[in-house]
């Protein structure tokens, strides 16, 4: 590859000696240093600062304004539609300059034929950087976020996003819009599939683990992306669990709750930030200058890109805060938005802005540079096709290990919510009916944002898995039975369904939502089976035999009614490529559930937000106490959610030693030990996710009743026992307190080493002296 547009344009000693070559590391140094990332990155290697400085300021002292604004312009192609708009010209426009990058285009045959356009037929040949939900698998599809939430293995949950990378890298992809890191607590809102769940210490993990997968350590070498953290900011809590309603909330939960996951992206180096569509305590997220410039760009440093959400520059007039989109495009560039996806309201007004002074150039110079920047470290400046590989592409696309992989995370990802009678794992021997509609979906296998993922062919299907496993000629008596649209009402399937169990010794049902109903614009009011699951699994209970729900939803669901009547259950997400695997090696099994809810089952829709680390209350229910009304509880229901966060079963047990501390006496230097001795008391080999939270009794400001502070993923043998142990500190103890200071307050804690987050296994140490970590630089 040649930059012969370069080479044409290179007028002048400055540009030769920048571009001369093709390649800006050639570029003398200035100083000679060579340093690292500010966000102190440790997925992103060291780059030559002043040869990209250098670079592109050369490149931006020849950037006509129109050149300028087009490098802030992200158009999706027609390949995919992620949203409410496309744009049938974008070919012409990328023609004409006017575009600085691309979604929703890839394999490497289309992406090389768009970047000859940008490369070849525009004055200055800067490349296009394409970008893609690629959110959990490009091809081969991999369990929703939320299902690999609940593996609580890190290291599973890096491969997943290395996998990806690999296979997006391969169709010229540079980028891709994940990971999805808001918190949510509103199983309503359908994008909780998209997330880690509920709680922040989780989910930070899992953010860290998903950059460092996808970005790898080197951003130039052809199988990583750029990752971007999204939606900034809160936009989990959106009201009633609608999607896109406004979020509104007190800074304390903002930085306590919200925030830090995607602090944890900045200091693992993420390269782009994606801006939410909400309004966030009155001010729109993509206009708000203090989540972006104040906080994300001043305060954490980052030095990457925001990109909008899909449109949402424009959104800001219906939210009531733009008159028209010109003064829409003036508030998100002067908040700190480098990037506008699919409105074209930068490459419209920018320039009558600019002529206005209402914004400066000096800001698009900034918002030119940080998206050049990454271009630059992605190599594109030196080969702007190095990702459109087509031998990369037929070598890397479904790949066995890949696929091997995308079966081990589903696995890893299933939950085991229930196994009376220890009706699981099965036994080849005995005969089975299974039903439901989910049962033989290719379609449903893999959930929504699946990127470039066959729904058609590719994905195994349960009963696909089961013939495979037991063989053509062992009997799998498989009916659909049950409707899943939420307008089914037809219950002729019925029969089919009955008679099928009638033959068999136990019933598998595969029930829950249609791929759809989660994801984005998929909310809901009701959480329970739609269309007649639910009829046919009580008639189906008439038959009393073993019964076998293989759950497969996006979000948790109100399944009491199969809580209370049915033997088993294990919950499967959308398990991806390999699902019907996967559920097939638990159900028989070859692997022993080790999941654990990374979000809160409730009974019913009326107790949420319903999460594990609530505050107490000043009346707090307990329900062997002696007065039983004036208490925050309800009349019709027990305040307990159906399942906790953090629980999953086994098909072995475990028992947990009493907590030991190496000291009660916690001082502001020092670390103390917490240990317990973990045994696996059951019949075959498990694993168990041994968890720890703390609780600061009395602060400043109230505090949650319990809060995750670590856990460890720990493989017993039969019989086999193993100490655990963690260390704390005082900074795993700080909060925000009543000046919104960021402090760790002396006093006494409550702390639980145990199986979920419900545990009371428990010990109290003292913090000795208060510890301030970060003044009050956080507005009240
Ligand atoms: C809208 C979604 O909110 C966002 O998550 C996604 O990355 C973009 N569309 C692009 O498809």
């Amino acid at each position: 590859m040649t930059f012969t547009t370069y080479s044409k344009i290179a007028s002048g000693v400055a540009l030769a000696l920048v571009l001369g070559a093709c390649n800006p590391n050639t570029v003398p140094e200035i100083t000679g240093s060579v340093q690292q990332q500010t966000t102190g990155s440790a997925t992103v290697a060291p780059v030559q600062q002043t040869a990209m400085d250098q670079f592109i300021s050369e490149l931006i002292s020849k950037m006509s304004i129109e050149e300028k604004v087009g490098q802030l312009n992200l158009l999706s192609s027609d390949w995919d539609k992620t949203g409410p708009t496309l744009s049938a010209d974008y070919q012409q426009q990328i023609k004409a300059g006017k575009v600085g990058a691309v979604f929703n285009a890839y394999t490497a045959n289309f992406t090389r034929e768009l970047q000859k356009v940008a490369v070849e037929q525009t004055r200055l040949g800067i490349p296009l950087l394409f970008g893609y939900d690629v959110i959990h698998g490009h091809r081969t599809i991999f369990p929703i976020s939320l299902g690999e939430a609940a593996s609580w293995d890190l290291g599973s949950v890096k491969a997943s996003a290395r996998v990806a990378a690999t296979e997006a890298s391969a169709e010229g992809l540079h980028w891709t819009f994940a990971p999805m890191v808001d918190i949510s607590r509103d199983p309503r809102w359908g994008r909780i599939s998209e997330g880690s769940g509920e709680d922040v210490f989780l989910a930070t993990e899992l953010a860290k683990a998903r950059v460092h997968g996808f970005q790898g350590d080197d951003l130039k070498a052809t199988n990583t992306v750029l990752a971007c953290a999204k939606h900034y900011a809160a936009y989990g809590q959106a009201q009633a669990g609608r999607d896109y309603h406004s979020t509104d909330m007190s800074e304390r939960e903002l930085w306590e709750t919200y925030l830090p996951p995607f602090k944890a992206t900045v200091e693992a180096g993420v390269g782009s930030f994606m801006t939410a569509f909400n309004d966030l305590n009155g001010v729109p997220a993509t206009a708000n200058h203090y989540l972006i410039k104040d906080i994300l760009k001043h305060r954490w440093g980052f030095d990457g890109f925001v990109v909008t959400d899909y449109t949402s520059i424009n959104e800001l007039v219906p939210h009531g805060l733009a008159e028209d989109l010109s003064h829409a495009g003036q508030l998100a560039l002067n908040a700190g938005v480098d990037m506008d996806m699919q409105g074209a309201v930068y490459s419209k007004h920018l320039p009558e802005l600019l002529a206005q002074g209402k914004v400066s150039e000096a800001q698009l110079d900034q918002a030119v540079r940080r998206i050049l920047e990454m271009k630059y470290k992605l190599g594109l400046f030196e080969d702007p096709y190095r990702y459109s590989d087509e031998q990369r592409q037929a070598d890397q696309i479904y790949k066995a290990e890949h696929l091997a992989a995308a079966r081990d995370g589903a696995r890893k990802s299933f939950v085991l919510l229930k196994n009376e009678n220890k009706v699981l794992p099965l036994s080849a021997k005995q005969s089975i009916a299974l039903i439901g509609p989910l049962a033989d979906s290719k379609a449903d296998m893999i959930g929504s944002w699946s990127a470039a993922g066959d729904r058609i062919t590719k994905p195994v299907t349960l009963r696909e898995a089961l013939v495979e496993r037991l063989g053509p000629d062992s009997p799998i008596h498989y009916a659909k039975g049950a409707g899943y649209e939420f307008t089914d009402t037809d219950q002729s399937g019925f029969a089919e369904a009955i008679a099928a169990a009638k033959k068999a010794d136990v019933i598998i049902l595969a029930m829950g939502e249609k791929w759809d109903m989660t994801g984005e614009a998929a909310s809901r009011v009701e959480l329970d089976f739609p269309g007649t699951q639910d009829a046919l699994m009580k008639e189906l209970k008439k038959l009393g035999k073993p019964m076998v729900l293989v759950l497969m939803s996006g979000r948790p669901m109100t399944i009491n009614w199969a809580n209370d009547n049915l033997d088993s259950i294990l919950h499967t997400w959308y398990a991806g490529t390999q699902g019907g695997h996967a559920i097939a090696d638990v159900l028989y099994g070859d692997y022993n559930p080790a999941g654990k809810l990374p979000v809160t089952f409730p009974r019913h829709v009326g107790q949420i937000p319903i999460y594990y680390n609530m505050k107490n209350t000043g009346r707090p229910y307990e329900p062997e106490g002696p007065e039983q009304k004036y208490r925050s509880r309800y009349l019709d229901s027990p305040n307990q959610p159906l399942y906790p966060f953090g629980f999953g079963l086994s098909y072995t047990s475990f028992t947990y030693s009493a907590v030991t501390l190496s000291s009660t006496q916690l001082q502001p230097a020092e670390e103390i030990t917490a240990s317990v001795t973990l045994t696996n008391t059951g019949d075959r080999a498990g694993e168990e996710v041994v968890q720890l939270y703390i609780q600061d009794k009395t602060a400043s400001v109230t505090r949650p009743v319990r809060e995750l502070k670590g856990f460890q993923k720990v493989m017993l043998d039969k019989g086999e026992s193993k100490t655990v142990q963690f260390s704390i500190k005082a900074t795993d103890l700080a909060f925000y307190n009543l000046d919104m200071a960021y402090v760790a307050e002396a006093g006494e804690f409550n702390l639980f080493i145990g199986t979920d987050s419900t545990t009371s296994n428990q010990a109290t140490f003292q913090l000795t002296n208060t510890v301030q970590l970060q003044s009050a630089m956080v507005r009240p």
